[in-house]
């Protein structure tokens, strides 16, 4: 609905505005796309007109949005064509916020800098007073000094981009460098140089100190090498000293009066020549004139690295010569909106150690087929059967993979670099994960709570809430009356074996380990919430006694809300101290009491104290209290004092709060489920900061009294 507007004949000011505007539009495009700018020009991120222009308008220089983020690049891009490929960047590793300005200035060129007038890039001491910029046709800005005199150029500082008129000279430490994903323009894995013995290469890096990995693609032209050269008709090659050149654009190409051409060495690894017609009329595409190397997949190698599909993963090559990447199965993506990034396994990995798992039936190797990590060996057996392979791998707690081909098998172990699945890859693998699995990725639920508290963490924490299975509860009542074994003690006292086994992790038990640690669940010691609880004893040292509680349902029908009539206080049930809160308001009762009572007791285990110490001064008596007052302040420190254990991992230890926080929520909907609980305990999914325990009343008072 548009209000009508009342006086409908515009003021004077307002006329003069548009005026003004419409006079000085047209003009300022013109003085912009002759390609000239001079000495004191600048331009502003997020002003969309502010661009400098090449004269046919081919190129322009300027800022350029990066996603949704208010960040912006110092960027040359093609103009005319729809999709405005970017070919250089000034800023690639750190991006210039809204509101920064690049101005072109006579002591240093061209200068970025942020709102605040910090500098965030220039183009290099210039030699001599720059007097004038230009945006060339060619794509090429250069700065020169009053007398035309070129002082500095982009074409000398390549990007990932090499264009026709453009030479790459000798340099170790130059050369293209790829960005590290299609959207992220940080200096990424892979280069292309003319290194000094004069081959031009493509090679991996070291991410961090940028120092070259091994070579994937070479030109051959090692010791007569002189400069790799785009010509102006469009042919990409090395030019030997004796003037013959080694051509890396393989036969004839388009013509490039009516074609752009460029060479990209695009952030996977594959150094692509494309062209594209200049007179677009919109549904052209970037033709690929050749790819190196042909297949990124098989010719990415060496020990050191990632490859490109980051560590673990596999790589296969696309239709159109690009790697592919996906993880194998039971992996799954580091980052999940980077398929490049590396993979991680959704189990616990072994490890030689006695917390985790390490008998051969707790495993089982999954088959890969054409599979191959041509490194990471460790041991190598022949003659040997397929058969004895698997075994010898089950068998070795540090095998993680083996590889087998024709009588031969190779021991691997985490993590694996340059993976790759491609048909000649003539071998088969087999993968060695926990012998259980998680169900898939679950459904995000629809939202309904107050918009305030939809955080990214709830949505995972609800939607895993969905997935629970007897399994994980059973496992779960594991840990939880392993922990309340301590409240049964009236002081806090650690044996050494129990003691070891707390420092040690917090331990999983299989379904198996339950029955036999209860003798069959024969011995009931009482009737909880939701199940049964049994007596038992865990094989830890000399024997540690336990609580068992056996869920009666999966969790599924557990979580289907009923009202109790498991509303008196004489009615609730459970340890003081250990019980929900909703045991004492008219609440709705669910499973998730347990979570309550088990982040409680999983905050005495790690703080080693009790949850209710009268002992304690003031704020520190009530330990869910007193651990989220630490955690908020970040003196995480002080809720473990002097535990050399938890001083040694503190990360561990702020996870282990974390969860606890989630566990012990006010409100029993931002709890999450047992089986999400122990996810996060394992590590295996991020554990998001957990909001206040209770927003709005303290409960502890009622505890108390
Ligand atoms: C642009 O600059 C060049 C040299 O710097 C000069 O010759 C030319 O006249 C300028 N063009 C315009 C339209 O100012
Ligand atoms: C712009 O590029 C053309 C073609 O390579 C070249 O002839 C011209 O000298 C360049 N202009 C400047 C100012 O360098
Ligand atoms: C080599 O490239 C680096 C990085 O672009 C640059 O800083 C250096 O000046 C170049 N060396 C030579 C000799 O051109
Ligand atoms: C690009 O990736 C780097 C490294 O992961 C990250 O630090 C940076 O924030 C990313 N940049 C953008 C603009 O997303
Ligand atoms: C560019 O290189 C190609 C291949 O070497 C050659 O055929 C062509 O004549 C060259 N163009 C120019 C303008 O030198
Ligand atoms: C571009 O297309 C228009 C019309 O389709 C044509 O008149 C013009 O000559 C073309 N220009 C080039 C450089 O091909
Ligand atoms: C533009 O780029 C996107 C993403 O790279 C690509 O999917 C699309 O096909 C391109 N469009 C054209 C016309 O080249
Ligand atoms: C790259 O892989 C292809 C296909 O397997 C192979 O023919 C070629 O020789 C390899 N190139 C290099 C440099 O390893
Ligand atoms: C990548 O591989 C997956 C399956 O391995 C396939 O579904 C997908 O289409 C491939 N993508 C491309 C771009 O080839
Ligand atoms: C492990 O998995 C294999 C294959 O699914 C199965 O045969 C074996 O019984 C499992 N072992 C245990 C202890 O569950």
């Amino acid at each position: 609905m548009v209000e009508p507007v009342k006086g409908m004949a515009p003021d004077l000011p307002c006329i003069l505005y548009y005026f003004f505007f419409f006079l000085l539009l047209p003009s300022s495009l013109v003085a912009q796309s002759n390609g000239n700018v001079t000495v004191g020009d600048s331009l502003t991120a997020g002003d969309e007109a502010a661009l400098w222009l090449s004269p046919a308008e081919d190129f322009a220089f300027g800022f350029r949005q990066l996603g949704q983020k208010d960040l912006y690049l110092l960027a040359i891009w093609y103009y005319k064509i729809p999709n405005k490929t970017i070919i250089w960047y000034a800023n690639g590793d750190s991006p210039a916020p809204k509101e920064s300005t690049v101005k072109l200035t006579a002591e240093l060129g061209v200068v970025l800098n942020n709102p605040q007038g910090g500098e965030i890039w220039k183009s290099g001491p210039v030699n001599g007073e720059a007097a004038s910029g230009f945006m060339n046709d060619t794509g090429n800005f250069l700065v020169a000094n009053e007398n035309g005199e070129k002082l500095w150029q982009s074409f000398d500082f390549p990007t990932d981009t090499l264009l026709p008129t453009q030479i790459m000279e000798k340099n170790d430490t130059g050369g293209l460098s790829s960005r590290l994903s299609e959207t992220n323009f940080s200096r990424g894995r892979f280069q292309f140089r003319l290194i000094g013995d004069g081959n031009a290469v493509l090679n991996t890096i070291n991410l961090r100190t940028g120092s070259p990995y091994d070579a994937y693609f070479w030109s051959n032209t090692v010791d007569s090498g002189y400069q790799v050269v785009f010509n102006e008709s469009g042919y990409l090659y090395v030019l030997r000293a004796n003037n013959e050149r080694e051509p890396l654009t393989l036969g004839s190409v388009v013509s490039a009066t009516e074609n752009y051409h460029r060479a990209t060495l695009n952030f996977d690894g594959v150094f692509v020549l494309y062209s594209h017609p200049k007179n677009s009329s919109g549904n052209e595409r970037w033709s690929v004139v050749r790819t190196m190397p042909e297949n990124i997949c098989i010719n990415v190698s060496g020990k050191l690295g990632t490859g490109p599909c980051g560590f673990n993963g596999v790589c296969t090559i696309s239709p159109d010569q690009r790697a592919n990447c996906s993880c194998p199965q039971r992996f799954l993506p580091l980052d999940p909106d980077d398929p490049y990034g590396g993979c991680k396994p959704d189990f616990p990995t072994q490890v030689c150690t006695e917390d985790v798992p390490n008998a051969p039936e707790d495993y089982e190797l999954v088959t890969l087929t054409n599979i191959d990590w041509p490194e990471s060996d460790y041991e190598m057996y022949t003659p040997y059967n397929i058969e004895d392979c698997k075994k010898a791998c089950l068998q070795d707690c540090f095998c993680n993979v083996i590889v087998f081909t024709e009588g031969k098998c190779w021991k691997k172990k985490l993590p694996l670099s340059n993976g790759r699945q491609d048909a000649s890859v003539n071998r088969v693998s087999f993968i060695k994960v926990r012998n259980y699995t998680l169900p898939g990725p679950p459904p995000i639920p629809k939202e309904n709570r107050d918009p305030k508290k939809n955080r990214d963490g709830l949505v995972l924490v609800v939607s895993v809430l969905l997935g629970g299975s007897m399994f994980f509860n059973l496992v779960l009542a594991g840990v939880v009356s392993f922990g309340l074994l301590f409240s049964y003690h009236n002081k806090f006292t650690r044996t050494p074996q129990v003691e070891r086994a707390v420092q040690s992790n917090l331990r999983c038990f299989s379904y198996k380990d339950l029955v036999h640690a209860t003798n069959g669940f024969k011995e009931e010691v009482g009737r909880g919430s939701f199940g049964i609880v049994y007596k038992g004893l865990i094989q830890i040292g000399s024997g540690v006694p336990v609580a068992i509680k056996k869920l009666h349902r999966f969790a599924k029908e557990i979580d289907k809300e009923f009202k109790t009539e498991s509303q008196t206080s004489n009615a609730i049930r459970g340890t003081k101290g250990y019980v929900a809160p909703e045991w004492f308001r008219s609440k709705l009762i669910t499973a998730k009491v347990d979570v309550y009572s088990f982040g409680v007791v999983l905050l005495e285990i790690i703080c080693c104290r009790k949850c209710v110490d009268s002992e304690e001064s003031g704020e520190r008596a009530i330990l869910t209290d007193w651990a989220y007052d630490c955690y908020q302040a970040g003196m995480m420190h002080a809720l473990v004092e002097n535990d050399e254990e938890a001083l040694d991992d503190m990360e561990k230890f702020e996870r282990f709060v974390m969860v606890a926080v989630w566990c012990i929520q006010e409100d029993p909907n931002l709890r999450p489920t047992m089986k999400m609980v122990m996810l996060m305990l394992e590590g295996i999914i991020q554990v998001d900061v957990p909001p206040c325990p209770s927003p709005s009343t303290s409960y502890t008072g009622i505890i108390q009294a």
